[in-house]
């Protein structure tokens, strides 16, 4: 296993590229078996989660090549509708593909994912939703199995006691997508990366109206036909490195990024008293003298997203005041909380939901240990600005959705390097 070396205090000052949205990756990929065609997915961001799909794929019998940073993957010749245990636990997401193979082949068998490290995680919403659309969903030996002799369009409600799900909404919109009659989800998730997925399936020949509202119409289609597609880019990538600027007092141009996806978190980043210029696909941030605690709701897009609530705990815990922040979504998402009071933040749990951080003037390195892909971010968002060395264990959860972030971070002046970790099991 490898580990991160991280020497704080350097202000980042210079340019990122942000590479292709992973979430939106992920479902397109799945989208993919839609088709039984050939498809070429560009911006793909080679990441660990992405090949972990690729591998889902293969075991199913897709074939997917590489072409510098264009994907090339041919549906045509699937042998297999059962996604093993082996790769889903590996990866949640791995669950997209029961959409799509239910849909074109009547039939699917995908492992049951279990909890993770933000919590429960249930999939019921996608069960729920399938089941609408005519297939008889059964759990045995801790797989899903659904089948059906045909999908019919519904109406769907697919909102849980968390809101809705960017999930639930993508593996039914795909399965949808090639039912007969029309599909109304309704309290669907309205995240870009849903939006991207629905013109990823729009573009194969799919007839999908209402993204970014939170009521989707999906015509089902006879067939989809395999095309080529760019993919969104990142946007939590992008508020990383937004954050990255923030905290380390530098100065950054973003680019290749779409600003209008952070709304939310560059509004809070106002009120903080950074400031930020954006226009259509580059935004630009530096920080001010004077900067101020905030307060952040946690909430479904377009409000802040949970995946940056960890990297901007790293900022809050070096603004002087109390900031407080409300998570609603994930029961557990305050796992790097623990992790930063290593380097020497205050921060006070009040309850499973809500902390309270209170500004110190500085944190020190200390060894510390990522348990997500997020809290990861945070921790290195902290290492960076923190005095002296922080070491990041368990950097593979880093790797499953961030490419290449130490050499995107040492181009704008991080000291980052990445080492064996002898101390690893
Ligand atoms: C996706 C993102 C993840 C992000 C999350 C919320 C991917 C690969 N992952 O995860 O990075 O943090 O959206 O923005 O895109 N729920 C149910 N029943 C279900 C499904 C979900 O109760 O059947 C609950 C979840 O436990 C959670 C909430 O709904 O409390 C939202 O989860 P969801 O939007 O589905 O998250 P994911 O799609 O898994």
């Amino acid at each position: 296993m490898e580990k991160f070396i991280v020497s704080g205090g350097i202000p980042l000052i210079g340019t990122v590229h942000i590479s292709g949205a992973k979430n939106a990756a992920l479902p397109i990929i799945a989208a993919s078996l839609l088709t039984g065609e050939k498809v070429v997915l560009k911006r793909i961001p080679k990441v660990s989660d992405v090949f972990t799909m690729l591998e889902v794929i293969g075991t199913l019998g897709c074939k997917s090549k590489w072409q510098n940073r264009v994907l090339t993957i041919d549906t045509s010749n699937l042998f297999s509708t059962e996604a093993p245990y082996e790769l889903i636990k590996k990866m949640r997401a791995s669950y997209y593909v029961l959409g799509p193979l239910l849909a074109r082949f009547k039939q699917a068998k995908v492992a049951l994912p279990g909890g993770c490290a933000l919590g429960s995680r249930p999939v019921d919403l996608h069960m729920n939703g399938f089941n609408k659309l005519g297939a008889k969903v059964k759990i045995e030996h801790g797989y899903v199995s659904c089948e059906t002799k045909e999908l019919h369009g519904n109406r769907i409600i697919l909102k849980g006691l968390h809101g809705p799900s960017v999930g639930a909404t993508i593996n039914v919109m795909m399965a949808a997508s090639l039912a007969t009659g029309v599909t109304t989800i309704e309290e669907a998730a309205r995240e870009p990366e849903v939006e991207d997925v629905a013109n990823f399936i729009n573009a194969c020949g799919g007839k999908i109206t209402g993204m970014g509202t939170s009521i989707l119409s999906v015509e089902g289609c006879k067939k989809l036909k395999g095309i080529e597609y760019n993919i969104i880019p990142d946007r939590i990538e992008t508020g990383t490195f937004v954050i990255a600027a923030a905290i380390t007092n530098g100065r950054l141009t973003i680019k290749e990024t779409k600003p209008e996806h952070n709304r939310a978190l560059l509004a809070v980043l106002k009120n903080y008293g950074a400031q930020v210029e954006t226009d259509k696909t580059s935004l630009r941030i530096s920080s001010q003298k004077e900067i101020n605690s905030v307060s952040i709701k946690v909430a479904p897009y377009p409000d802040f997203p949970t995946d940056l609530q960890p990297p901007i705990s790293a900022l809050l815990s070096l603004t002087p005041g109390n900031s407080t922040i409300v998570e609603s979504i994930f029961e557990n998402r305050f796992m790097h909380v623990p992790e930063l009071r290593r380097l020497g933040a205050n921060i006070e749990m009040l309850d499973r939901y809500t902390v309270i951080i209170r500004g110190v003037k500085q944190l020190s390195g200390a060894p510390v240990m990522a348990s997500d892909i997020r809290a990861s971010a945070a921790l290195i968002l902290a290492a960076l600005a923190a005095k002296g060395e922080t070491h990041i264990s368990r950097i593979y959860h880093t790797d499953r959705g961030y490419e290449h972030i130490e050499k995107k971070l040492s181009k704008i002046g991080a000291k980052i390097k990445r080492v064996l970790d002898p101390n690893a099991p």
